[in-house]
Parts: C-alpha cells; sequence; structure tokens
C-alpha cells in the first residue's frame, strides 16, 4: 500500500492533490474551463460489452464466413460458402422451373397453345416482360406504335398478323441484316413531276377517307405507279410489305404533307432481326403475345 498522495487514485500526479466534486463526490479530471469542470467517472459498461461482443463476433465470422481477399481469391471460412454459388443455384431452379414450360414454345403448335389457358397464364408476365424490354421502345409499351413504327395492338398488318408469319418476321426482321430478311422498300418518285405528286398526294389521302376520285388523271397515276405494290385502288393484301392505303392504319401518315415527303424521298423502316439474341420459344411466346394484342380478350388495348 503507497501512501505517497501523488500515486492515489485521482490525485495530480504533481501536487499529489484531489480534486473532488462536493455534490455527486467524484473525482474530477481536473481540467477547469472556466469553472466547468468534468467528472472523472469509469468508461459505461455497456459500451465496454458491446465492444467486446463486436470483437469477438468478428473474430468468429473470420473463421466461419469468407473473409480475407487472397489477390484474385479469397478465404472461404470453414463453412465454406459461396455466395456466387448460391445465387446460381437459385437461378437455376428458377430456369428449370422456367423451361418446363417455355419448352411448349419450343417448336409449337400455334393454336393448341393460344388455346391452353393455364399456359398462357403462366407465360403472359413473361411475354410482357420480353416485349417491354426489346420491342416498347420502337413499337410502344402497347403496341400502339408511333411515327415511322407500325402499330401492332390492331388488325391491320404488313406482313401478317397471325403467330406464324409474326413468328418468321421477329426471326428475319424487316430490312435488316440477316440473310433472309423480309424486304420492302417504298422507292421514292422524285423524278415525277411534282404536279402529279400533289395529285397523287391528294387521291391518296382521300383513299383512306374513301373518298378518292377513282376517274381522275390521279386514279390513272396510281394505276400505273403504286398498284404493283398497294394493290388495285390501294386495298393493299399483297403481304409485300406494302401497307394498303384505304384504311385509317398510318405508319408515316397519310395527310397530303407526309404522303408527299414519302413520295419525295422514299420510305424503308428497319425492323431488327431476333433469332440471334432470342432463343426460338422466346420469339414464340413473343409471337403470341402480339398477335393476341389486337383482341381484347386477352388484355391488349387496341
Ligand atoms: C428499332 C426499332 C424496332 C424494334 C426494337 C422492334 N421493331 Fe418491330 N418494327 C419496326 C419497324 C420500323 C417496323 C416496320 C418495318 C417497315 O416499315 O417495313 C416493324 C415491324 C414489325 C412487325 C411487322 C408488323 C406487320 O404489320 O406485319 C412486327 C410483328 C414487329 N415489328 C414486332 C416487333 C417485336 C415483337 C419486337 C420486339 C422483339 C420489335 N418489333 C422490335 C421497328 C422495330
Ligand atoms: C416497290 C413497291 C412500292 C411501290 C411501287 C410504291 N410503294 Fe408505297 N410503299 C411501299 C412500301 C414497302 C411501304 C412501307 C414502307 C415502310 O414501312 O417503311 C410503302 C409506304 C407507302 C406510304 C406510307 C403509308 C403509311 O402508312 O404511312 C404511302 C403513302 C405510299 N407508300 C404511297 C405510294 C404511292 C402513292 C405510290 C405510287 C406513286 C407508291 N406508294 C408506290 C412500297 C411501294
Amino acid at each position: 500500500m503507497t501512501t505517497d498522495p501523488k500515486a492515489l487514485p485521482g490525485a495530480d500526479p504533481h501536487t499529489g492533490n484531489r480534486d473532488i466534486d462536493p455534490v455527486t463526490g467524484y473525482d474530477t479530471t481536473g481540467h477547469d474551463w472556466g469553472g466547468i469542470r468534468e467528472l472523472n467517472t469509469p468508461f459505461p459498461k455497456v459500451a465496454l460489452i458491446a465492444l467486446v461482443i463486436t470483437v469477438v463476433y468478428s473474430i468468429i465470422a473470420w473463421i466461419l464466413l469468407p473473409a480475407w481477399p487472397l489477390g484474385r481469391d479469397y478465404t472461404r471460412g470453414l463453412l465454406g460458402l459461396d455466395q456466387n454459388e448460391m445465387a446460381m443455384e437459385s437461378l437455376g431452379r428458377v430456369e428449370t422451373r422456367r423451361e418446363t414450360w417455355l419448352a411448349a414454345f419450343d417448336d409449337p403448335d400455334f393454336d393448341a397453345i393460344a388455346a391452353d389457358e393455364a399456359l398462357m397464364a403462366r407465360a403472359r408476365p413473361a411475354a410482357e416482360r420480353l416485349y417491354q424490354d426489346n420491342c416498347a421502345a420502337c413499337h410502344g409499351t402497347e403496341g400502339m406504335g408511333g411515327p415511322g413504327f407500325p402499330v401492332l395492338s390492331d388488325d391491320y398488318w404488313l406482313w401478317g398478323g397471325d403467330p406464324e408469319t409474326i413468328a418468321t418476321t421477329l426471326q428475319v426482321g424487316i430490312n435488316a441484316t440477316h440473310p433472309d430478311t423480309r424486304w420492302a422498300q417504298m422507292p421514292a418518285f422524285d423524278w415525277m413531276e411534282r404536279s402529279d405528286r400533289h395529285a397523287l398526294a391528294g387521291y391518296v389521302s382521300d383513299l383512306s377517307g374513301g373518298r378518292a376520285d377513282h376517274d381522275g388523271p390521279a386514279a390513272v397515276l396510281f394505276e400505273e405507279n403504286c398498284v404493283a405494290c398497294h394493290g388495285e385502288r390501294g386495298r393493299g393484301g399483297l403481304m409485300n410489305g406494302a401497307p394498303a392505303l384505304t384504311d385509317d392504319a398510318v405508319i408515316y401518315g397519310q395527310d397530303e404533307a407526309s404522303v408527299m415527303d414519302t413520295l419525295r424521298n422514299g420510305r424503308q423502316g428497319l425492323m431488327p432481326y431476333w433469332s440471334d439474341r432470342l432463343s426460338d420459344a422466346e420469339i414464340n411466346l413473343l409471337a403470341v403475345y402480339v398477335a393476341g394484342l389486337g383482341d381484347d380478350t386477352t388484355g391488349g388495348t387496341p
């Protein structure tokens, strides 16, 4: 037992004086901030215990779990957990579950599929996602199209709206780089007299309203220059990629100014091909989905 007052707890090491707070009875630290002094109380036990627990936990975690990076690798820990592997496993489970129904679309009998309501109910969310990811940017979120991009939710088609034809369109594209791509070009009629183009533009814009004069000079021009692709009196139906001009479905516009533009510059829309980006089953699934966009029974918005 020391008797040196300088060595006693709380004593000033230079003078040996203790400075005790009269209210609490605790030593103070001896610092004085303009009359305010700080009690020299012990470090709180709770904080100390928490600190010990976290240290113990981290040591256990280092031993059991993946922890230390070793260059390109890392320590696996005694439990040998690998989150990468776990993620791949659960993904694999989802894929096998999905494959069981997606396989039905591999070589589909489209009629049977459309009739299989349980299958379509399962497939619809995946089809919607595929459509939103790959098609909506051009054709609109619900197939409502836009200038230059045909509407997919109506019943007017360039190439055909049954699932088989749509699947082919998706496989090879239109004016795309696929060797078997569908090919469709509206040639430019810039060589034609402007007055003749004007007459044609008037005739074509009247076609969609059913007001066109089929005996006038414009009808003759149309007969000579346009019927080969757009069909008798612009009724289409030739399935060569040229639209019918008699209905109210338009790609670029059928007002006189738009038709003048079409005649002067020609048109050649590009629809990419998907056979290298989507599997056959995914393409067939999309084809069934797109074919159904038009009829209200399947939830499409015309
Ligand atoms: C880069 C824009 C673009 C994307 C993306 C795109 N399309 Fe198209 N699609 C077009 C254009 C442009 C046409 C019209 C081509 C033409 O004018 O001849 C077209 C035409 C079509 C046709 C033919 C319509 C008919 O009347 O015969 C179908 C079907 C179609 N697209 C479906 C899809 C689906 C399904 C996807 C998603 C996998 C998709 N498109 C993605 C631009 C696109
Ligand atoms: C070689 C075939 C061919 C000939 C000939 C042709 N067209 Fe076209 N036309 C097309 C194709 C294909 C398209 C669609 C282009 C596209 O979607 O990119 C088209 C599109 C159009 C459009 C745009 C329709 C819309 O919905 O916006 C108009 C208008 C049109 N043609 C008018 C005419 C007129 C008028 C003539 C005659 C002077 C004519 N075409 C001659 C193939 C032809």
